[in-house]
């Protein structure tokens, strides 16, 4: 459904993104994961063709067979919203304050159909019941100030799946809520995603939560893929150090399972930080971080295959016999 092909992404000369190669099957849902400015929206943005007015993007991202990059911008706003929708950060920023709930959900409906007015009405409350609001009259009436945060985010997945998009991309749609209504929303996507047999691209910045949305991850660093595989193979047997890191500082992971991976009781963060565009590194972007770097981390690292469908872009990566994750 999605395939991605030597994504090249700069700003000022500088790269902030670069895939060679990632797909997405039909249905299927994969997670971004890295740390804040590893360069995940970069990646989700450009596909929906909303990234910065500053970036230059190469390469090739086809969508349905479609090609998305250099696309007119009006047939690209006709795939986003009909065949790709996209649930956003922040709920609170994103609807109008000023218009009832039910007139932005019919508005996204009507933007892509000829519907009437009774139709548009009837879809309106089967979205509603869609991602399980109560009460849809009073919720139509509504303005966004009068529904909770968790509600608002709701609404937004309502207006993303009004069209029956074939993937559904979610950007960390819950960071902006407290821990028990991410939950609940992260259930909901997940429940979608099957219910409707839609892909969904989920970014977040922790590998326990990708893990429970996700069947395969993908760990962004450098605007790379650093790792990538089944959610599971990932985070049991990681092959870079940079995953291996990033699980040592994961609180959503189960105490013992970090234990599995060798670590003791103590919660970890990365050593260092990631650093600004044209700051990273030649060769592996993260060897200035990583206790492990060899010389040949000053060189380019290609993509390599540790398993079937698990891949990394590591010179010393950790060996089965090694256990993961101990001395960050
Ligand atoms: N509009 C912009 N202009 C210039 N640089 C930008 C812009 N947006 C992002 N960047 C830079 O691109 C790099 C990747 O940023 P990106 O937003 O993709 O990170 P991210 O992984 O999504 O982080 P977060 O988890 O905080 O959302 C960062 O170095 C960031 O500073
Ligand atoms: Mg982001």
């Amino acid at each position: 459904m999605l395939i991605i092909e030597n994504l090249h992404v700069s700003i000022a000369g500088h790269t902030v993104a670069e895939v060679e190669k990632l797909e997405l099957a039909n249905g299927q849902r994969i997670g971004f994961v890295g740390e804040s400015g590893s360069g995940k929206s970069m990646i989700v943005m450009s596909i929906l063709g909303l990234q910065p007015k500053s970036a230059k993007v190469t390469g090739s991202i086809k969508f349905n067979g479609v090609e998305l990059i250099g696309i007119p911008a009006k047939k690209l706003a006709d795939i986003r919203g009909r065949l790709i929708g996209l649930v956003p950060q922040d709920p609170t920023k994103s609807l109008n304050p000023t218009m009832r709930i039910g007139k932005q959900i019919a508005e996204a409906i009507s933007l892509h159909s000829n519907a009437g007015k009774k139709a548009i009405l009837r879809r309106v409350r089967e979205l509603i019941d869609n991602v399980r609001l109560p009460d849809p009259d009073r919720i139509i009436k509504s303005y966004p100030h009068q529904l909770s945060g968790g509600q608002q985010q709701r609404v937004l997945i309502a207006i993303a799946i009004a069209c029956e998009p074939k993937l559904l991309i979610a950007d960390e749609p819950t960071t902006a809520l407290d821990v028990t209504v991410q939950g609940e929303i992260l259930n909901l996507l997940l429940t979608l995603s099957k219910e409707l047999d839609m892909g969904l691209l989920f970014v977040s910045h922790e590998l326990g939560v990708v893990r429970f949305v996700c069947q395969k991850v993908a760990v962004i660093y450098g605007g790379q893929v650093a790792e990538f595989g089944n959610a599971d193979s990932i985070i049991k047997q990681p092959a870079h150090r940079y995953t291996d890191a990033l699980i040592a500082a994961n609180i959503s992971l189960p105490r013992n399972e970090i234990e599995v991976a060798g670590n003791t009781n103590q919660l970890h963060s990365v050593r260092g930080s990631v650093p600004s565009i044209g700051e990273f590194p030649d060769g592996c972007r993260y060897r200035n971080r990583c206790d492990f770097a060899i010389d040949s981390c000053r060189s380019f690292v290609p993509m390599r295959q540790k398993d079937k469908d698990h891949y990394h872009r590591c010179c010393n990566p950790i060996s089965s016999a090694e256990k993961p994750n101990v001395t960050h």
